[in-house]
């Protein structure tokens, strides 16, 4: 009897340091297979004086159950313990940083768009859009562009298949379809849209483009109404305390004409290398609407008048954010495109 429960102290402390399945199973075979331990003390029951059998049989069976109960514990035992390492292992790390998912967002093109509309639209101007598709008579003709006329050679036109239809070449022929659409309403609008020139593509010219056009029309409108609004929108645009230099120019459709410089947004006009050592930028072209061109909108100019100017926005974009070449913004790379946030 004092054997039985020696035996029985031994296996559960061997049990206790059994710690993985090999040293289970040695433990096993050592005291519950059929040569084992346990199966022997069960044996000896055979060798004891009759009186004695059922004493001992009692015991070593108890024993045997005890010892048997306990490797089932210890092997769920350790079931559960690995099971529980391996969750571990497994286990998700919600302290991680995430991954960040690619956020789309506006085009610079855009975003200068925007803003201009903005300054614009505050300024009491709608937008108004005309085709991208016109005719020569629309595109040029009628702004004071006959056939032949050498200022068609600074726009040179992709043509279509049908006869004097075109791309067109910039955004003044909004001007008439404006103002045949508003006459005989004063009218302040800007134009805004696409423009096609069959041109070599280099860092300063794409053959497809933006303009924001811009045109006011009515009874009283001078070269000072002009001046201002221009100057309003700059400051707005480049940043307060702007100067603008007004230079003699030439457009068909306008007279007089001028073209409109900032001071360097980069030198702050002492010179560098973006204005070529002028201290100026040049930033959009302008003028009073000419006695034709009023006339082929439908508004007589002696009663009439109005200004027009004619803005790229990729220029002002390429000015303000330092950009050295017109051809990021339609090659579609992301790389600059997320610059922009
Ligand atoms: N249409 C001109 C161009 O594409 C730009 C322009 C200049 C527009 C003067 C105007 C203007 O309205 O008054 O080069």
């Amino acid at each position: 009897m004092n054997d039985l429960s020696q035996l029985q102290i031994q296996a559960e402390a061997e049990l206790a340091d059994a710690n993985d399945d090999a040293a289970l199973e040695a433990w096993r075979i050592k005291y519950l297979s059929r040569k084992g331990l346990v199966s022997q003390a069960v044996g000896r029951i055979g060798s004891l004086p009759p009186e004695e059998r059922a004493a001992y049989g009692q015991a070593v069976n108890a024993m045997k159950q005890t010892v048997q109960a306990a490797f089932e514990a210890r092997s769920q035992e350790l079931i559960d313990a690995s099971l529980a390492a391996e969750l571990t292992a497994e286990g998700i790390d919600v302290t991680l940083p995430g991954r960040r998912p690619q956020v789309g967002r506006l085009h610079p093109i855009s975003r200068t768009l925007r803003n201009i509309y903005d300054i614009f639209g505050q300024m009491g101007f709608q937008i108004y859009t005309a085709r991208d598709v016109e005719t020569d008579l629309v595109n040029f003709q009628l702004l004071n562009f006959p056939k032949g006329h050498p200022a068609r050679e600074m726009q040179d036109t992709f043509h279509t298949t049908v006869e004097d239809v075109l791309l067109r070449t910039h955004t003044s022929p909004g001007q008439i379809r404006a103002m045949r659409e508003y006459y005989p309403e004063p009218i302040r609008v800007i134009l805004p849209g696409k423009c096609y020139r069959y041109e070599q593509v280099t860092a300063r010219s794409e053959m497809m483009f933006y303009q924001v056009e811009g045109l006011a029309v009515g009874r009283n409108i001078t070269f000072a109404d002009l001046k201002g609004t221009l100057v309003a929108f700059a400051n707005q645009m480049f940043g307060q305390g702007r100067k603008l230099r007004f230079r003699c120019s030439h457009f068909p459709f306008t007279e007089p004409s001028a073209e409109v410089d900032i001071d360097c947004i980069i030198c702050g006009g002492s010179g560098c290398r973006v204005c070529k050592y002028t201290g100026w930028l040049e930033i959009l072209g302008c003028g009073m609407v000419h006695p034709n061109v009023l006339r082929n909108g439908g508004y007589d100019p002696e009663i009439y008048s109005g200004y027009a100017f004619g803005m790229g926005p990729e220029r002002i974009a390429i000015l303000i954010h330092g950009i050295d070449d017109i051809r990021y913004f339609y090659s579609n790379d992301v790389r600059l495109l997320t610059q922009f946030a």
